[in-house]
């Protein structure tokens, strides 16, 4: 296979995945080879398209597309922020919308208001750093964690949390609240630079083509 004249696009794996499939479909890029719910491949050829595709864990989408083993990606906003990989961010895709928020106890809210060195835990330790540091010049101390951040202020980890709200239901169902807004957060196509320069007319036809359907 002369992987030179594929394109191959890197995937987070799950709900993104899946919309990403579906938005490809209405611009008429199909992959009848993931169709296959059992399969063990790993990567998916669309051999009439000059296609690859292959799905991966979201924060290694980024590192995927910047060492050029994928041209394309489509990736969370947040893992874009967290990764801050040397890649294009060329297209939101309008789907997987959602905040990312600092949130706590309702009572936590007086500690960010007075700027007292409060303990961070978050998935996401640069975006935390960035918005505390820089935006609202606060010292804090952040501790990362990996999943179930919510848990965190209940058990007395932390203070807050800075963490993706979507529906805000599990802050609900934990007694938690959202106390400031960081940013907005939807999927992105990513670009590889070299990719966006040798494929460019490839690239810029997919990119007009998804405006289109968006
Ligand atoms: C994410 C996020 C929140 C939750 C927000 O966690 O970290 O916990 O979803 O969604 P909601 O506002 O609709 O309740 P995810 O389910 O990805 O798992 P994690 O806690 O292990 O990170």
């Amino acid at each position: 296979m002369n992987n030179e004249s594929y394109l191959t696009f890197a995937l987070g794996k799950g709900r993104l995945a899946k919309n990403t499939l579906k938005m490809f479909e209405k611009i008429g890029i199909t992959c009848r080879q993931m169709e296959d719910k059992d399969t063990r491949k790993l990567i998916f050829v669309n051999e009439d398209l000059k296609m690859r595709f292959f799905l991966a864990k979201g924060p290694d989408v980024p590192t995927y597309v910047e060492y050029g083993a994928a041209d394309i990606g489509v990736v969370g906003k947040d893992t874009l922020l967290q990764e801050r990989r040397n890649i294009y961010e060329v297209l939101d895709l309008g789907f997987g919308k959602c905040n990312m928020c600092v949130c706590g106890k309702e009572e936590a809210g007086n500690l960010l208001k007075h700027h007292e060195q409060i303990r961070v835990a978050t998935k996401y330790p640069y975006i935390a750093k960035d918005y505390f540091y820089n935006v609202k010049k606060q010292t804090v101390e952040i501790i990362k964690l990996n999943g179930s951040i919510e848990l965190a202020p209940i058990v007395g980890l932390s203070d807050v949390i800075v963490d993706i709200v979507e529906t805000g239901s599990t802050l609900r169902e934990n007694g938690l609240v959202v106390l400031e807004e960081v940013c907005k957060l939807s999927a992105r196509m990513v670009v590889n630079q070299v990719s966006m320069k040798l494929e460019n007319k490839r690239i810029t036809k997919l990119i007009e083509d998804l405006k289109k359907v968006l």
